[in-house]
């Protein structure tokens, strides 16, 4: 009897308590990096900040490793989810968008932008709206863009990359699903091979391809380091995410809950950039007191050379991404 009892009253009670604490909204927040990277930190800080914000009304349960999805099966789980409480967010490389958007494309054109700083000005600007415009069309929500930072060269060979195109001769490069960055290497030389980011240090430990263009983050975070030769600082373009959360879900989330996700998001991207910033030199150190790979320099006339070998890759694409988009780009960049 006395357990019945007992039982009675805690059962209820494990209820309430139960109740109390399940969120009326989950975000499942998927990326493909390790949790210690510019992008994982973020993640991290926004699931934190929107828990305390919400107090528990909204719980965001982060992803890292590619455990839920790649980027190329999140942005259609994204697409075709149609919950209304369950929202799929995601922050894929700005590369990855090219089957849903011609104008990103933009932030993949070689040389566009000298540093950060430049990507800022026109993450920050007006621009930004023209550069994601038609995504909602497809499902999608731009949220908000987070940085890596400048991408480099790795490769293994006898020699570090340099001269164009005797360097990339005969040499195969991971990319990500990004025309403008395959058609990029062929013009450098190279040839170029899509593949998702959890399968490059396998194809590059086994020879799949020789070498891979990334932010010193991931080459830090997945070891790329340790099975490539030299990484020439080319900076040559720039790596960074669209935050994108299935369109469904967003626009049906009540007002007040969306401005408090929104100001937690607000929040996380500008510690991303100190967080990025942080990795650029930081990872670069570490990789340069490790015996793997050797960081090799490239000197403006190298620079030069490279910049004048993907040229063609702006004249192939202005119509494409819009020839009017791209010289207010290049104003807004002081080109
Ligand atoms: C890549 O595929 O190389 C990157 O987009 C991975 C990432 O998310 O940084």
């Amino acid at each position: 009897m006395k357990i019945l009892l007992r039982t009675l009253l805690i059962v209820p009670l494990a209820l309430a308590a139960a109740q109390a604490v399940a969120a009326d909204y989950t975000i499942k927040f998927s990326h493909v990096v390790t949790p210690h990277t510019p992008k994982g930190q973020a993640a991290d800080l926004f699931a934190k900040l929107v828990d305390e914000r919400t107090n528990g009304r909204v719980k965001v349960e982060v992803f890292p490793n590619s455990q839920l999805y790649n980027d190329n099966k999140v942005l259609e789980a994204m697409r075709l989810s149609g919950s209304k409480t369950t929202g799929i967010m995601a922050a894929p490389s700005l590369s990855k968008f090219v089957k849903f958007s011609k104008t990103l494309q933009t932030f993949d054109l070689p040389y566009l932008f000298n540093d950060v700083n430049d990507v800022h000005k026109l993450v920050d600007s007006p621009l930004m709206s023209r550069l994601t415009t038609g995504l909602d069309k497809k499902g999608l929500r731009a949220l908000t863009v987070w940085d890596n930072g400048m991408k480099v060269f790795s490769i293994k060979a006898d020699k570090p990359l340099k001269n164009v195109p005797a360097d990339f001769n005969g040499m195969k490069f991971r990319i990500q699903s990004s025309n403008i960055a395959a058609s990029m290497i062929k013009n450098l030389g190279g040839t170029p091979q899509k593949l998702p980011f959890k399968e490059v240090y396998t194809a590059l430990g086994q020879g799949v391809v020789d070498g891979q263009e990334n932010a010193w983050s991931n080459v830090y975070s997945k070891k790329f380091f340790e099975v490539q030769d030299y990484i020439s600082v080319s900076n040559h373009s720039y790596l960074g995410y669209l935050v994108v959360v299935s369109d469904e879900f967003w626009s049906n989330l009540p007002t007040d809950i969306r401005n408090t996700v929104t100001a937690a998001l607000q929040e996380a991207t500008q510690a991303n950039r100190k967080y990025a910033a942080a990795a650029d030199s930081g990872d670069r150190q570490k990789i340069e007191s490790d015996k793997y790979a050797k960081v090799v320099d490239m000197t403006t006339a190298e620079r030069a050379a490279w910049r004048k070998a993907t040229a063609p890759v702006w004249a192939e694409f202005r119509d494409e991404i819009g020839g009017e988009l791209i010289d207010d780009v290049n104003k807004l960049l002081g080109r």
